[in-house]
């Protein structure tokens, strides 16, 4: 037996648990991050901009702009996995290139988004949360062991998965309930994607809506985490070949405002108490943010916030997942315009710079030019 398998039983073969963890180990590459491209509608819907969310959400147009993003020159600089809609990973650009070889060529890994989402009726019995509906139940285990393996084919070697909690101290959102069944699907998607040969991205998103606090928020991500590392370990995941995507602790999006310093420093101490150091990377999301906040600037100053901070403090490689906060700018450029192409790429690579830096901890705020709040609506919201 190698000596990798340790107390996990010998479900995973040698070679591939050392895939699984040779995976994840360019996934953490210094100063790298996640392109979050697997929005199941136009990624212009969820960006929350005015004029972008005009953008016809056909087809072509989702193959245009991803195929922009995918091929931007130097993007691996700053991206080492890109996550995909099952869609876009047997798709072709418009010239007949799989977006699958678009973005190996540029030097990244492909991904792929397994969830099925959920239905907003929800879980019977459980209270309407903040999101307007009950709390829910996350779906697409039946058929994942072959979905995986053909994604595995199509040359995906890492997936994501997401369950959706909301908070609501009121009610005592999220229920036990929830967080039993969040941490239990989480880990048996983990465990079916890594008997395949993929990394799982495991991913508890407590949103931001309702009016909390920061320190609910903490309570509840401590709670949550600590659940949901307690299943992996029943599901006998291998830790070294999985990462975890988490929400950063943050006060709900009526709540009372807490600032940079006082997100990192809960964010982080939630997450030291929680993670094992086994867990070679933890990707954020960006999250919803309030109409009078550029999602994108608060995004990497909250990341670069906490590497500076935290700095030579934590075991893992802390970096970001995002797909509005590092798309925003460069949709809005590209407004479903081919001559706007270019210039929207620069955008696209500026926003995959500045998070890069905030991965070092050394963001300068204001630094990476954006939309700002200019525009802004509601982004669309729901399953991803
Ligand atoms: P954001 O758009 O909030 O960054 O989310 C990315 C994601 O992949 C959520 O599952």
């Amino acid at each position: 037996m190698p000596l990798a398998h340790g107390g996990l039983p010998s479900i995973l073969p040698a070679d591939v648990m050392a895939e699984l963890k040779e995976t994840a180990t360019k996934l953490c590459a210094p100063g790298k991050g996640f392109l979050a491209a697997d929005e199941s509608a136009g990624p212009w819907l969820r960006a929350g901009h005015a004029e972008a969310a005009k953008i016809p959400d056909v087809i072509e147009n989702r193959a245009a702009y991803r195929s922009l993003c995918f091929s931007t020159p130097g993007l691996s600089e700053h991206i080492s996995g890109v996550i995909l809609h099952w869609e876009t990973l047997f798709q072709d650009d418009g010239l007949g290139k799989a977006m699958v070889d678009i973005i190996q060529g540029n030097g990244m890994i492909a991904g792929i988004k397994v969830d099925k989402g959920y239905n907003k009726k929800g879980m019977w019995g459980t209270l309407v949360g903040p999101l307007g509906h009950p709390e829910v139940a996350t779906v697409g285990l039946d058929d994942l062991q072959d979905r995986c393996k053909k994604a595995y084919e199509k040359g995906a070697r890492f997936a994501k998965w997401r369950n959706v909690l909301q908070l609501d101290p009121a009610k005592g959102l999220p229920s036990d309930l929830a967080i039993a069944d969040t941490v239990h699907t989480l880990a048996r998607y983990a465990s079916i994607c890594q008997s395949e040969g993929l990394v799982p991205i495991v991913e508890p998103e407590i949103v931001p809506n309702g009016n909390h606090d920061i320190f609910y928020c903490a309570q509840m991500t401590e709670k949550v985490l600590a659940a949901q590392f307690k299943a992996l370990a029943d599901h006998h995941i291998y830790l070294e070949g999985a990462v975890l995507k988490p929400n950063m602790v943050k006060n709900g999006l009526a709540g009372p405002k807490a600032y940079p310093e006082t997100i990192a420093t809960l964010t982080c101490q939630t997450l030291l108490r929680t993670v094992p150091p086994a867990v070679p990377g933890i990707f954020f999301l960006s999250g919803e943010t309030a109409l009078n906040e550029d999602n994108e600037e608060e995004a990497t100053i909250n990341l670069s916030t906490m590497n500076k901070l935290f700095s030579g403090k934590l075991p893992w490689h802390l970096s970001f997942s995002y797909g509005k906060a590092l798309q925003k700018t460069c949709v809005v450029t590209w407004l479903g315009k081919d001559e706007n192409k270019e210039a929207a790429q620069k955008a696209l690579l500026n926003r995959a710079k500045a998070n890069s830096q905030a991965v070092f901890g050394k963001y300068q705020k204001g630094s990476c030019a954006s939309v700002g709040t200019d525009g802004n609506v509601m982004q669309a919201a729901g399953p991803y």
